[in-house]
This record gives structure tokens, sequence and C-alpha cells, in this order.
């Protein structure tokens, strides 16, 4: 209704008026969790990508020194750093992207949802700081467990009248990023090359890498997409084990936050002729669940469009099928979560 106002040449103007203004913004990415192992690794890749002007770190400790290592870094994102949760809400002010790769990781034994006690409550805190001073920043979440910290996120933020769906995001590029590789392997060929969506949700089975939809195609038999299948959903395990109590992937994760967050960033300046696409983590209506994972269109302000799932094959139906009441469980645990907190 309200674009109906202008006349056709002025809206066109208005319109270019929206894209210019998006183009000039200086952008502010704001890491929350920068000292740790994929907030290290991830700031660096953002302190590379010159369409940031500043790069905010914070955490709970060991930021200054993390920050000043950064800075000495001869590329223009400006790097900012604070400490401590009392500087959280200084730390997000004028944020455009807040990321948040803070809280604890998983030990060799550990499922993903041992972690919700200690990190959700790291999660709220985050979402009660953008409610606070950077309602319309896009929050993109790295912390585990994804599948029930996005749900309580969405509880708190509406809870303080600043949820837009559009702008909240759980990050599962690490999914896509190891089907793409172990398909790379498969087919002997550049995994750079190769465009895989993953579905679902964030943990064992609720991660379906659609193989039949895989670009180039998929060339195996069953069994071969099975073992792929198994091997990215088993993709941080395989780390964990291999870390021996040190930790869950940290370079990995941070090559996929950095490109997840470089998405949203060309998103925002919506310079790119063909559409940027990422799989996330976000609330959807493409299966009966809230939220769900797959392929989002990403545009100026977040979120531009959720294409529906494209048609799968008989085992990925049927894995499809088995994931959703896993996937439900995870996600009414967080709305229960939440419900307690509010
Ligand atoms: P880490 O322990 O190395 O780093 C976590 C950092 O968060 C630490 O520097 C810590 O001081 C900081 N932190 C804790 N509480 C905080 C608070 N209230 N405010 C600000 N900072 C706070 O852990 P790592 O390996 O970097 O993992 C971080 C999280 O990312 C874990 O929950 C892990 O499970 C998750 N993860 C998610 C993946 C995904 O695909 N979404 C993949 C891999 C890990």
């Amino acid at each position: 209704r309200f674009t109906m106002r202008f006349s056709q040449p002025a809206l066109q103007q208005k319109q270019q008026h929206d894209i210019n203004r998006q183009r000039r913004r200086n952008l502010q990415v704001s890491v929350v969790g920068a000292s740790g192992g994929i907030g290290q690794a991830l700031s660096l890749l953002l302190k590379m990508n010159p369409l940031i002007e500043t790069l905010v770190l914070h955490d709970v400790a060991n930021t200054k020194g993390v920050a000043a290592d950064l800075s000495h870094i001869c590329t223009s994102p400006t790097v900012k750093s604070y400490t401590g949760e009392k500087e959280l809400k200084k730390a997000l002010k004028g944020s455009d992207i807040v990321v948040v790769p803070a809280g604890r990781p998983r030990r060799p034994g550990m499922d993903r949802k041992d972690l919700l006690e200690s990190n959700a409550n790291v999660a709220i805190a985050v979402a009660m700081a953008v409610s606070s001073v950077c309602p319309s920043a896009f929050l993109a979440i790295i912390t585990n467990p994804v599948n029930t910290i996005v749900p309580i996120v969405r509880d708190i933020l509406k809870s303080q009248d600043s949820y837009d769906p559009k702008r909240l995001f759980g990050i599962t590029t690490l999914d896509v990023v190891r089907a793409k590789t172990f398909l790379g392997q498969s087919l002997c060929i550049d995994p750079q090359r190769i465009n895989i969506p993953v579905i679902g949700g964030h943990s064992g089975i609720t991660i379906l890498p659609l193989f039949s939809q895989s670009n180039p195609p998929f060339k195996g038999d069953e069994s071969e997409k099975k073992e792929l299948i198994e091997r990215v959903q088993e993709g941080g395990s395989e780390v964990v084990k291999a870390k021996a109590g040190s930790g869950s992937a940290t370079l990995s994760m941070a090559f996929a936050g950095a490109q997840f967050v470089g998405s949203l960033i060309k998103g925002i300046k919506n310079e790119e002729d063909k559409p940027i696409v990422e799989c996330a983590f976000v609330e959807s209506n493409v299966t009966p669940l809230e939220f769900f994972a797959s392929p989002v269109i990403l545009g100026p302000s977040g979120i531009k469009d959720i294409p529906c799932l494209p048609e799968l094959d008989q085992l990925e139906s049927q894995m499809l099928q088995g994931l959703l009441p896993v996937l439900l469980k995870d996600i009414e645990q967080g709305v229960k979560y939440a419900n307690n907190f509010i």
C-alpha cells in the first residue's frame, strides 16, 4: 500500500535512492565471542572483507589482545574491542550485523544438546542487547545447539518487540561446506564449483544434504550416497574426535561463518546481478515446523524469499520424514526454555 502512493518514475527514483543509500552505507559487523577458537579465525577473515568498515570484537576475556593483533593487518576495516558483559551493549550499538560464536563447544562424547544450559544464557544476553541498541541488525547465531538456541532467541526478541523473521539466522553453512568438500572428493573436482543445498537443522540426522539436487550431479549409487550423507551429518563429531578434548570445529566454521556474513553483506549492498542464496536455519513455512534450514534468498532487508523445497528422491524423502520429529523436539525445547525465562 505504501508504494502505491508513488507515481512510477517517483517510485523508481525512491528505489534507486534506497539502493544508493545501501551502497554508501558504512557497515559495522560485530563478533560476540571474538576471542574463541571460531571467533579469532572468523574475525581474521572478516578483517579481510573490504566491504566492512568497522569490525567490533566482543568477548568476556582476551578481546583487547586479539583486537590489537588484528588491527595491525593492513586491510581497510577498523577494529574496535569491548570486554565483559557490561560492555556488550556498547559493543553492539550501531551494528548492521551481529554474529555470535560465543559459548562452550563440544568435547568428545557430548551431544550438541548438552550445551544448552551453558549456552542459552549467552544467546539470551545477546538477544536482549540487540533489542536494546541495534534492533534492526541482522543476528546470525553460530552458538550450539543451533536448533534450540535460534527459537530461544526468536522468543526473546519477540518479548522485546524487536523480532523480524527476515533478520534472524542460525548459521548452517558449515554443513554445506562439508557437503561440497566430500562431494568434490567423490567427483574429483574443485569443491568450490559445487552447489548443493543442505536442509533441516544443525545436528545429527536433522542435517540433510540433498545430493539429488547437486550441481554438478552426484554420480554414485545409493550406498555411496548414504555414506556421504552420514559423513556430512557426523562431520562435527569427526572433528571433535580428532581434536580429542580440545574442542570442536573452529577453522572450517570460521570459513563458513565468513562466507555467510559475506553473503549477508552482499545482500545489504544489493549490487549483485544474480540472487544471493545461502542455506540457513530460519523461521520458515516450507515444512510444518516453525524453523527449518533451506536455501534462502538474501537482500537489503535480510531474507527476501524462501523458495519451496525441491522434489526429493526416495531416500531423501524418507530421511526428511525421519528428521522432522527430532527437529520439532529441539525447537519445542527452545520455546519452552524461552517461556520459562520471559
Ligand atoms: P571457544 O570456547 O573456543 O570460544 C567461545 C568464546 O565465547 C570464548 O572466547 C568465550 O570467552 C566466549 N564467551 C563465552 N561466554 C560469553 C559471553 N557471555 N559473551 C561473550 N563471549 C562469551 O568455542 P568455539 O570452538 O569457538 O565454539 C563456539 C560455539 O560455536 C560453540 O557453542 C560451538 O558448539 C559452536 N559451533 C557451531 C557450529 C555451527 O556450525 N553453527 C560449528 C562449530 C561450533
